[in-house]
């Protein structure tokens, strides 16, 4: 089995606070993005990994990489305005209609190889499925003064890497540029099409460091591992 990766960087980490791209910030021995390449880099079933980035951070991005080498060539492309137009942007350098491409945050260092595998095991069957886990909070609806309470049983925190046809999802953007819809995920684009998209069950592991706090638990994690590999 085969998929591109396209690794998301060309944000600009506001909510984490550290004054430039949280993808350049050391998460234990290297910086988060190149955690997050070697992942894919590592796993023999992606054969091309496609890096968004800045343009304003391609000198920077290109030193990293030349820094930290992971042992696969990464096309760098660069991103736009949104999270969506950096997608987009992604997908353009991919002309294999009937592959299969997985779409990633750079800020997602801990996805495991055994849900790519299952991902794309059944993205070559059913064209989209998503990483996703079930949500431990009650999460509540606020409309206007109105608060109801949503069921807990049917809902799931949505996760990447998030897995589809190339020319499934490529369809799901263009309309989506068409009408003016920007999503928070991929899915929802593929989602509007009417497709069904699938869910393999992650792991409360695979967070995006979006916050400080999400740092923390990152370097924790991380000397979580290394402890348990010298014992
Ligand atoms: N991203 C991107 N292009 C954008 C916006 C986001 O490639 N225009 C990437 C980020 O680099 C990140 C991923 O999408 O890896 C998920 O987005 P998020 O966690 O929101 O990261 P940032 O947008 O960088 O952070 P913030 O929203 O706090 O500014
Ligand atoms: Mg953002």
């Amino acid at each position: 089995m085969e998929y591109y990766a396209i690794v998301l960087a060309a944000g600009e980490g506001k909510r984490m606070n550290a004054g430039k791209n949280k993808q350049f910030i050391q998460v234990g021995k290297k910086p988060l993005v190149i955690h997050t390449l070697n992942v894919f880099a590592q796993d023999d079933w992606c054969k091309s990994i496609i890096l968004v980035i800045n343009s304003n951070e391609k000198k920077r991005m290109k030193e990293l990489i030349d820094n930290h080498p992971v042992g696969k060539s990464v096309i760098l492309v660069e991103g736009g305005k949104e999270r969506q137009d950096s997608v987009f942007h992604g997908l353009n350098c991919i002309d294999d209609p009937e592959g299969i491409v997985f779409i990633h945050d750079g800020a997602r260092p801990f996805v495991s190889r055994e849900n790519l595998h299952q991902l794309a095991t059944i993205t070559k069957e059913k064209k989209a499925a998503i990483l996703a886990v079930p949500v431990t909070d009650t999460i509540k609806q606020l409309k206007g003064e109105n608060l109801t309470t949503l069921k807990r049983e049917t809902l799931w925190a949505a996760q990447t890497p998030q897995a589809f046809r190339v020319d499934a999802i490529r369809a799901a953007h263009e309309k989506a540029a068409i009408e003016n819809y920007l999503g928070t995920d991929d899915s929802s684009l593929v989602e509007r099409l009417g497709y069904p998209v699938e869910i393999v069950k992650g792991s409360y592991d695979n967070i995006k460091l979006t916050t400080p706090e999400d740092l923390q638990r990152a370097q924790a994690f991380l000397k979580e591992k290394s402890d348990e590999r010298e014992k």
